[in-house]
């Protein structure tokens, strides 16, 4: 319990550091950001941030208000929604409903293709990071910064998971994202859509069996109070961005067009520390509240969802020799 103090003070710290910066004048912009996470989750970290920054810089001219916790919507694909219609201006999340918008997003969905956060990184931050962020425009919604959820696992509130043949007949939830659910119908689980917000409620009714998340979002989430069984499946990295509406980011001058880049970027190491300290941290609070951790041969779940591959890189149509490129690249 003592890391879940730690990250308390740190928001406190934020919270402090966030207000002095304001002029007399009224700020010109008050924009709305939106994140589908609690408080104590690196998303929000990372929001901050980039509040601290943007506000500071611009001398109090734009403010950023704060919605965690699906104030703004039921899940990310809802904020993400409200960011091409104009009634939410900015993004913290995942990129998993990403690939409805725009199917190269899929690119990064691919089950067991980054080899560890070294891997990812030298992909986000290089030349196909920046290619695929910048598809996002043609949407309405213009890309700033890679952040970071982590590596996904598989909780359940039925059994112990080691091998495929146990997690074979749970029904989990998934997100909205056809490559994830792919691979779960190949490891003979019941992929079961649902936006975050009805997560936690399904998992305690038991209509669902069990959910897939990086550590911080398990712990922070507290889904420890309704999944007793954590397996260490790491079966997809969950890239996450923070992302601003194309159309308010048109109207911003280049001078703030700049402090959004550079701010952005800044929140998004931040971001990055925090969820990875999380990641370590929050794996031994999670068998403190009662989980019990399974680590299974990892070679096992890779090969069952080999599969996907073949069944989805047509959709990335020439795009599919990056997917080439990535995992070349991890070798
Ligand atoms: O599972 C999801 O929907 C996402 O991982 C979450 C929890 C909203 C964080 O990005």
């Amino acid at each position: 319990m003592k890391s879940a103090k730690f990250y308390v003070i740190l928001l406190a710290m934020f919270v402090a550091l966030s207000c002095p910066f304001r002029s007399d004048a009224a700020p010109s912009k008050v924009l709305k950001l939106g994140h589908a996470v609690p408080e104590e989750n690196a998303y929000h970290f990372g929001a901050l941030k980039f509040k601290e920054l943007v506000e500071s810089r611009t001398n109090g001219d734009i403010q950023i208000d704060l919605f965690p916790n699906n104030q703004l919507g039921t899940g990310e694909r809802d904020i993400l929604e409200g960011l091409q219609l104009g009634t939410i201006d900015l993004y913290v999340g995942s990129t998993g409903p990403l690939g409805g918008f725009e199917k190269k997003f899929l690119l990064f969905d691919f089950p067991f293709l980054f080899r560890d956060k070294k891997h990812v990184y030298e992909v986000l931050d290089g030349d196909i990071g920046k290619y695929v962020m910048g598809l996002l425009d043609a949407k309405g919604i213009h890309g700033l910064a890679w952040m970071e959820n982590g590596f996904r696992n598989l909780t359940n509130a039925k059994r112990p998971v080691n091998t495929p043949a146990d997690a074979s007949g749970l029904k989990v939830r998934t997100m909205e994202n056809k490559v994830h659910m792919a691979m779960w119908r190949e490891l003979g689980v019941d992929p079961t859509p649902m936006a975050w917000s009805e997560v936690f409620t399904a998992l305690q009714q038991g209509t669902i069996d069990g959910q897939e998340n990086p550590i911080p979002v398990i712990y922070t989430s507290k889904l420890y109070e309704v999944q007793r069984h954590l397996a260490l499946t790491r079966h997809v990295f969950s890239p996450a961005m923070i992302a601003v509406a194309k159309a308010l980011y048109d109207t911003l001058t280049p001078e703030q067009q700049e402090i959004f880049q550079t701010s952005a970027q800044e929140a998004a190491q931040h971001e990055r520390e925090v969820c990875d300290k999380m990641e370590n941290d929050y794996i031994k609070s999670l068998e403190e509240n009662g989980m019990q951790i399974t680590r299974p041969d990892l070679s096992l779940f890779q090969e069952a969802s080999l599969k996907v591959y073949d069944e989805f890189k047509g959709e990335l149509g020439d795009d599919a020799k990056l997917l080439d490129q990535i995992i070349a690249s991890g070798k």
